[in-house]
């Protein structure tokens, strides 16, 4: 199967980021033909720091290979580097109706978000997001997008967009599926458990970074906002911020959400906590030792990246061709 992902190298990785999307890519890479990506493009839709842009993306690039991407197996890529992407999001914009990017959720908050700021527009990149992510994916011949729930619908629009141009012009791409967790699709803050866990949030304190010092995790889990019960149930609705505590637990443990329960049936939340806390320090501190060693190591970053740059290369060109044919334009 093909596989394709990516992540936006606009802040620094949570758990969410990792259980739900990076993690689930290293365990695919030896079965299957996987790509991943760094979307920087995606990352200029909103404000961000063209000084710094440089270094996010060789932090995110250290994250992928600290968690065990391994570039032998797997194609890593920066978007920006393959200009089909670019090009293959304009022609799909041709068939997009504005309406379906219109009532994307993602589009929506963010945009709500530029508007809530004096002075800030809502940029068409914004509007256009999901139209480049299809490219994204379309343009490798993607059987699968391993991702977070926030991510299922842009990846619904892809497959709309890819049977609306095999209709129109001829059978050219693979209709992807989204591949999403049953349970930990979508972490939850620990400040405001109904809201989900995220990059751009401005109070720190909501996510768990996976660079996240000792004392960080131990301050933030045990801070973390839960309910005034006392038991250790999970239950998403009523008890939304200890059911974020037991799925974070679950999927670090690898126990299931059952067998977790099970274990902390006679505890009390301060246990929970202190449990939580030691495990995400166990399972985070060999990855973060491992990001801060690969950080330093520059030319081999920019060497790992330009070898996935010459595969995605090859692919992207092969595809565009056929694409740029079949709706009768030149590829001279
Ligand atoms: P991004 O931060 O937008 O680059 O996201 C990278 C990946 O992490 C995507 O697959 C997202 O769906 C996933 N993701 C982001 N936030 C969460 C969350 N709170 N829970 C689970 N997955 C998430
Ligand atoms: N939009 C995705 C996110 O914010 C990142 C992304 C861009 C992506 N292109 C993609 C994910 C293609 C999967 C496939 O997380």
């Amino acid at each position: 199967m093909k596989v394709f992902s990516g992540a936006q190298p606009s802040g620094k990785i949570h758990i969410g980021n990792y259980l739900a999307a990076i993690k689930n890519w290293a365990e695919l890479q030896d079965k299957n033909e996987c790509l991943f990506s760094i979307v920087d493009l995606h990352a200029i839709t909103v404000d961000y720091d063209a000084e710094n842009f440089e270094k996010k993306i060789n932090q995110l690039l250290a994250v992928y290979l600290a968690i065990g991407l391994d570039p032998e197996k797997v194609t890593i890529f920066l978007q920006s580097e393959i200009k089909e992407h670019s090009e293959l999001a304009w022609l799909l914009s041709t068939i997009t109706p504005l309406n379906e990017l219109q009532r994307m959720t993602q589009f929506k908050d963010k945009s709500e978000k530029v508007a809530g700021k004096s002075g800030a527009t809502i940029n068409a990149g914004l509007l256009n997001y999901p139209i480049l992510m299809a490219a994204d994916i379309l343009l490798y011949q993607t059987d699968i997008v391993p991702v977070g729930q926030d991510q299922v619908q842009h990846i619904e629009f892809a497959r709309t967009i890819a049977r609306k141009f095999n209709k129109k012009f001829g059978q050219t791409f693979k209709v992807p599926e989204a591949k999403v967790l049953k349970i930990g699709a979508k972490i939850m803050s620990l400040v405001d458990p109904t809201k989900k866990m995220s990059k751009s949030d401005e109070n720190q304190e909501s996510c768990i970074y996976i660079t996240d010092s000792e004392k960080d995790i131990k301050r933030k889990i045990s801070r973390s906002v839960t309910d005034s019960g006392k038991k250790i149930k999970y239950d998403a609705k009523k008890k939304a911020g200890i059911s974020n505590l037991l799925t974070i637990y679950s999927l670090f443990s690898g126990k299931t959400i059952k067998e977790t329960e099970k274990h902390f049936i006679n505890k009390n939340y301060k246990q929970l906590k202190e449990e939580l806390s030691d495990l995400l320090i166990e399972k985070l501190s060999p990855i973060s030792k491992k990001i801060k060693e690969l950080e330093g190591r520059d030319i081999y970053l920019k060497e790992v990246l330009e070898i996935g740059r010459k595969k995605a290369q090859k692919i992207a060109k092969s595809s565009m061709e056929t694409v740029k044919r079949k709706m009768g334009l030149s590829i001279n």
